[in-house]
């Protein structure tokens, strides 16, 4: 980590894949849309200023039921969370507006000396840590603009520590290939008797899935034709973003939304900081979101060989959404 920048209480640290940012990129584009079949774009590259804010906007939709329900969890379980892990050090990981970390600081406020928000976006992580300096007093601040797939030793040895991970985040990742190697890779950030708090969306009537990503209003639509003018702005690519149309479908096999964008005419790109040149023919897609839904079941069959174990299941009356709480073991 380098480039502590130090602001009243706030310490910003850049993690090593943000400091080569954008070779970083051009390389993970350059692969993903080689990919075939179905050519693909990194998730984490919705999340420009614009796509944050377009995702605080899905969180208020009357279709978009996640959040609205893990605040529900939270609201209910944060004393009893506190109570069980009084971390002197409380971090979340895919922070955003860091909005959810408050009802737990606030349960956790006499235990907890140290807060630590980690995200890709550098706007938003800024602002949300200012806000939490400004709201806590006496609470040590720190951010850290990182990839949490690439950068997590840069929370260095736990101990007295609580990650937090919201909004079924950890869905992005998948479920048999990325997520074991990040629930090893974060274990290895706690010592043991430390908690990993995750929230995860539950497998469910696949309208009310389905209506979640495809809203009447438009806003996930907008959301996610936007990592193409990310691609434009940071890689200096064509897209042409009338030629693409949003996709979203649950795939109950894999027990995943799915989220594409569609070329709803041949089109051609370029991305000259990518050195990428892609014909697309009409129809042609490609993917830039996964989702997955667990159950218990499924979560919990990823522990194994992870050194976590699932320590509390705590959802909502209608099982929409599930706050997991997991202990590193010794
Ligand atoms: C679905 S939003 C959740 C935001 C917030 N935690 C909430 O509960 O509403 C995902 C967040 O993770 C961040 N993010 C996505 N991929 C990331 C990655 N690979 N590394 C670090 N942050 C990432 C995004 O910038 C965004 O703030």
């Amino acid at each position: 980590v380098s480039e502590a920048t130090r602001d009243d209480r706030v310490v910003l640290r850049r993690a090593p894949s943000s400091r080569d940012a954008l070779a970083l990129m051009a390389a993970e584009v350059r692969e993903g849309l080689s990919a075939r079949p179905l050519p693909f774009l990194p998730s984490k590259y919705f999340y420009d200023d614009r796509g944050s804010a377009l995702f605080d906007e899905i969180t208020r939709l009357p279709e978009y039921y996640p959040t609205r329900t893990e605040e529900g969890i939270l609201e209910a379980v944060a004393d009893q969370v506190a109570r069980v892990t009084r971390p002197r050090e409380v971090v979340e990981l895919g922070s955003g507006t860091g909005r959810k970390i408050r009802r737990l600081l606030a349960a956790t406020a006499r235990a907890t000396v140290r807060c630590v928000l980690f995200d890709v976006n550098e706007t938003f992580l800024t602002d949300s840590c200012r806000r939490l300096a400004r709201d806590f007093p006496g609470l040590e601040v720190n951010g850290i603009v990182g990839d949490f797939t690439h950068d997590l030793d840069c929370l260095g040895p736990g101990g007295g520590r609580l990650v937090v991970f919201f909004a079924g985040t950890i869905g992005n990742l998948h479920p048999d290939e990325a997520v074991p190697a990040f629930l090893v890779r974060l274990a290895r950030q706690l010592a043991p008797g430390d908690a990993f708090l995750v929230g995860v969306d539950l497998v469910k009537d696949e309208a009310r899935l389905h209506a979640a990503y495809n809203d009447a209003a438009g806003v996930t639509a907008r959301f996610n034709l936007n990592i193409l003018r990310v691609v434009n702005d940071r890689l200096g690519a064509d897209f042409d973003l009338t030629a693409f149309e949003h996709v979203a479908f649950y795939d109950r096999a894999r027990a995943w939304i799915e989220m594409r964008v569609r070329a709803r005419r041949a089109t051609r790109v370029r991305i000259p900081r990518a050195d990428v040149d892609l014909a697309l023919g009409e129809g042609d897609e490609i993917r830039t979101e996964i989702s997955a839904k667990y159950t218990r079941g499924t979560l919990e069959a990823r522990l194994p060989g992870s050194g976590l174990r699932l320590e509390q299941w705590l959802t909502d009356a209608d099982e929409l959404f599930a706050l997991a709480l997991l202990r590193r073991i010794a």
